[in-house]
């Protein structure tokens, strides 16, 4: 979980404090806030704020696309060992429902997520639920590839991005999903329960988790909601969860989202890869490993030992305030633009004398 900036946090009281005066909000606002996001959202994936929809968590935008995404009895819905709860769960579901197969892309033995993926993605496949980085070894996959052989197969192609967008390029127009969605505390340094989904253009007739009456096509005028309609708004918004223009969150959100832009997703990313490079060359010699550099994702680094990670470990390092997560059987470094070559040798020096030498 990233910690907010000051301007975020600024963003947040202000949009916060509003609802003090709540009197001085006026219609429109229920608009621009979330237009405003939806915009500076669009920029990070490479794509039009008309496809994309606000919601609350990776689990919502997840269930959005299981709702639209078509399987039938006999086809499969391809997940990877190991994935995220929030992107296996809903597909358990579904396949359980339609009498489908849940297919598990096993651990490659080579590290080589993309070519497991690649590999298991036959006729019978119906919809590919992946993230951009699998979850517990940092492994990241091609997603332009896995979405040409998608598109090949005919298969969906729904995306977990909560772990890579913002420090980790990605454009929906080389990717072509059908539905991406990335929830804003992590990467994109957002307060709790602010996400983003994309939904492709070819989705824009789908149906949405929720009927509520800010998706309808009347909804600017206040005075003549009950004027019952079946218009929704134009694109992705039919997909916006209720209360969406949350005037407390969204605008901090939205102020996040313009650092990173600011700062430069690329530039995030090269950040990041220097000092788990720096990490990792240093911490092979007593025992950690991690993929290959070329096998994973330079901002988020999984690192394993053969003896195991001892149960104390994030205890003994938080004792030093350094903070990092165990997650399966690795420890999991996700440094950002915060933290410099000084903090990674603090670690270093944590971990030797972890791992005794
Ligand atoms: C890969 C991934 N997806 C999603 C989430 C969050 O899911 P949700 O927004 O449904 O709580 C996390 C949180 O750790 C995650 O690591």
């Amino acid at each position: 979980m990233s910690p907010l900036l000051k301007t975020v946090l600024e963003a947040g009281g202000l949009g916060l404090s509003r609802k003090a005066h709540p009197w001085e909000l006026t219609a429109d606002t229920f608009f621009t806030g979330s237009e405003a996001f939806r915009a500076s959202a669009a920029q990070l994936l490479d794509g039009s704020p008309d496809c994309v929809a606000i919601v609350s968590s990776a689990s919502y935008g997840m269930a959005t696309a299981a709702r639209n995404l078509p399987v039938q009895r006999g086809q499969s819905i391809l997940v990877l060992d190991e994935q995220f709860p929030s992107n296996y769960y809903i597909w358990q579901r579904l396949a359980a429902e339609r009498g489908a197969a849940l297919k598990v892309v096993p651990w490659p033995e080579n590290d080589d997520w993309t070519a497991a993926v690649l590999d298991r993605l036959t006729d019978e496949v119906a919809i590919a639920a992946l993230p951009n980085v699998q979850w517990s070894s940092g492994g990241r996959l091609d997603l332009v590839r896995i979405g040409r052989a998608c598109r090949k197969l005919g298969a969906g192609l729904a995306l977990d991005l909560t772990q890579s967008l913002g420090a980790f390029p990605f454009s929906v127009r080389e990717v072509d999903p059908d539905f991406a969605v990335a929830a804003g505390y992590k990467w994109l340094m957002g307060p709790y329960t602010t996400g983003l989904l994309y939904v492709a253009p070819r989705w824009h007739d789908g149906i949405p988790l929720e009927e509520n009456w800010i998706q309808r096509a009347n909804a600017r005028n206040f005075s003549s909601l009950i004027l019952y309609t079946p218009e929704y708004e134009c694109g992705a918004r039919r997909f916006d969860m209720g209360e969406r223009a949350n005037f407390a969150l969204l605008p901090a959100a939205g102020r996040a989202i313009e650092q990173i832009l600011t700062w430069g997703v690329a530039e995030i990313s090269e950040t990041c890869g220097a000092l788990t490079r720096q990490l990792v060359t240093a911490v092979t010699e007593f025992g950690f490993s991690s993929l290959s550099e070329k096998l994973r994702a330079p901002h988020y680094l999984c690192l394993r030992r053969k003896s195991g990670i001892p149960p104390d470990f994030t205890n003994l390092l938080a004792h030093e305030r350094i903070f990092i997560s165990v997650r399966g059987n690795s420890a999991r470094v996700t440094p950002h633009v915060y933290n410099c070559a000084d903090d990674v040798e603090r670690l270093i020096t944590c971990l030797r004398r972890i791992a005794g030498t």
